[in-house]
C-alpha cells in the first residue's frame, strides 16, 4: 500500500511526543493538523514539518489516516464536524482515553474505518507499549501498518476493546506512577543523604533495570524479588514495611482507579 496520507485532530502534547519519535519514520509522508487553538498547530508544524488546515474539513478531506488527539471531553464536538469529510476509504485512528469504537462511529449513518490506540509517553525513548484495536471494518493492511509504526518506537499489541479501559490505566497512565515510585525512593534516598540528581539516577537506573528482567528473563516478579532478598537482610526489611503499608493494594487500587475514569469518561 502507497503510504497513506496522515492527519492530527489535536495539537497537544501526545501529538508533540509522537511526532518527536515518529519523524524519522514519517519522513516523506503528507502530514496535516488542524487544531481548536491555530498558534499551538503552527507551532507544531514549524517544529515537525507539517502543514496547517484551515479547518477540520480541510484536514479530514486530506487525510487516509485521520487521528483524533483532542480531550475526551473534546471529541464528540470535532467528530461532529469530522464525520462529514471522512472519506470512505480513510481510517479514524482515536487516542483518546476512554472514548470507545462504537462512540467514534456513532456520528456516521455508515460505520467508518476506526483503530482505537493507547500510546504512552515512553515512546518519546523508543520504549513506547502502545495499544491498538481495530473496527471490523478496518483492512488488516492498514493494522499491520500502525503496528508496524508503533513497533518502531516501542511495542506494540492488539488488544481487545474490552481491555482498553484497563491499558489505558496499565500503560497509559502508568508511567506516572512510576515517575511517583521513583521519586519516592529517590526521596528516601536524599533523606539517607545522597543528594539529589545521584538518587534520581540510582533510582531510575534501577526500576528500569528490575524491569528489563522481566521483559527478557521472562520470570515472575515474585521470583526475583525472592532472589533479592536474603534472610534477615536489608531488602526484606524494606518489603516488609511496603507490605504493612498495604504498597501491593495500593497500587492495585490505583490502577483500578484509573480504569474506572477511563470508563466514566465514555459514559
Ligand atoms: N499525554 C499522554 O501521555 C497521552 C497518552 C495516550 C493518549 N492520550 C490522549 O490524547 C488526547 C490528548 O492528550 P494530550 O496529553 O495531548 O492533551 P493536551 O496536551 O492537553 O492537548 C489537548 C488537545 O485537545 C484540544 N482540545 C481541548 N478541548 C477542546 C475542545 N473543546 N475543542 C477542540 N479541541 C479541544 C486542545 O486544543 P487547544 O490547543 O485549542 O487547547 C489540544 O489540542 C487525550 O484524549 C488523551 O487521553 C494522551
Amino acid at each position: 500500500m502507497s503510504q497513506p496520507s496522515i492527519g492530527f485532530i489535536g495539537a497537544g502534547k501526545i501529538v508533540d511526543i509522537l511526532l518527536g519519535a515518529l519523524g524519522p519514520t514519517l519522513r516523506g509522508r503528507s502530514l496535516n493538523i488542524w487544531n481548536r487553538t491555530p498558534a499551538r498547530a503552527q507551532a507544531m508544524a514549524k517544529l515537525h514539518g507539517l502543514k496547517v488546515c484551515e479547518s477540520i474539513a480541510e484536514l479530514a478531506e486530506s487525510s487516509d489516516w485521520l487521528f483524533i488527539a483532542v480531550k475526551p471531553h473534546a471529541v464528540a464536538k470535532v467528530m461532529a464536524e469530522a464525520c462529514l469529510h471522512v472519506r470512505e476509504s480513510s481510517l479514524i485512528v482515536s487516542m483518546s482515553a476512554g472514548i470507545s469504537i462504537a462512540s467514534i462511529q456513532s456520528h456516521f449513518t455508515v460505520a467508518p474505518r476506526v483503530m482505537r490506540i493507547m500510546p504512552n509517553l515512553p515512546l518519546s525513548v523508543g520504549m513506547g507499549m502502545t495499544a491498538l484495536c481495530p473496527s471490523p471494518e478496518t483492512p488488516e493492511a492498514d493494522t499491520k501498518a500502525l503496528l508496524e509504526l508503533f513497533s518502531a518506537v516501542g511495542k506494540a499489541r492488539l488488544i481487545e476493546e474490552r481491555l482498553f479501559d484497563t491499558v489505558t490505566a496499565l500503560s497509559g497512565s502508568g508511567p506516572a506512577f512510576a515517575f511517583l515510585f521513583i521519586e519516592s525512593m529517590a526521596d528516601g534516598a536524599v533523606l539517607n543523604g545522597m543528594d539529589r540528581a545521584a538518587a534520581y539516577e540510582f533510582a531510575a537506573q534501577t526500576v528500569m533495570g528490575a524491569a528489563r528482567i522481566i521483559l527478557d528473563a521472562g520470570k515472575h516478579p515474585g521470583e526475583l524479588k525472592d532472589i533479592v532478598a536474603s534472610p534477615a537482610g536489608t531488602t526484606m526489611a524494606g518489603i516488609h514495611s511496603l507490605e504493612r503499608k498495604a504498597f501491593r493494594a495500593i497500587v492495585m487500587d490505583a490502577i483500578d482507579a484509573a480504569a474506572r475514569r477511563s470508563r466514566e469518561l465514555n459514559a
